[in-house]
């Protein structure tokens, strides 16, 4: 009879437990952040105070002044996600007119309006 110690699967546990916490408390952050309320606080920052609209158009389809902020193949927000496109509102893009905090926005409007970003370019609202 072979004794089976609970050891072993126990420190298999502690190691999943390690790697992903930090993921799934990202995750849930990410969730957090682009909830509906985020996001329609966002929709109203975006048309408003952060000026956002005259350089992305009303419906994010972009404009002669700067790129559709709908699904696309992103330049400066690699990949698209929520905290690629809040690090562009955050910081701009140095060299054009895309500067950081568009209309002198707060911290808690530019993730409010990243919110929203994020969830017209993933289908989730509508502009
Ligand atoms: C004065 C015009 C202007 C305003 C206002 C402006 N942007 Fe931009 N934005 C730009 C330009 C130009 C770029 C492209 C920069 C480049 O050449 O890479 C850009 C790029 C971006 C990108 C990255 C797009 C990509 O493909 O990666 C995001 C996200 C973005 N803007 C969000 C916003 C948000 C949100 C606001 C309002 C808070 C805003 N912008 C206000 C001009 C503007």
């Amino acid at each position: 009879m072979v004794a089976r110690s609970g050891f072993p699967f126990r420190l298999c546990f502690a190691v999943v437990v390690i790697a992903l916490g930090p993921k799934l408390a990202l995750a849930q952050a990410v969730a957090d952040s682009t909830s509906p309320a985020a996001v329609s606080a966002g929709r109203d920052v975006f048309h408003g105070p952060g000026t956002c609209v005259v350089c992305h158009g009303s419906n994010l389809e972009g404009g002669p002044m700067a790129p559709t902020l709908k699904t696309h193949p992103w330049k400066d927000a690699k990949g698209g996600g929520y905290n690629a496109i809040l690090s562009v509102v955050m910081t701009g893009v140095p060299g054009t007119a895309m500067v950081s905090h568009p209309g002198g926005i707060s911290d808690e409007d530019a993730r409010r309006v990243a919110a929203y970003v994020w969830a017209v370019s993933h289908g989730k609202t509508s502009p």
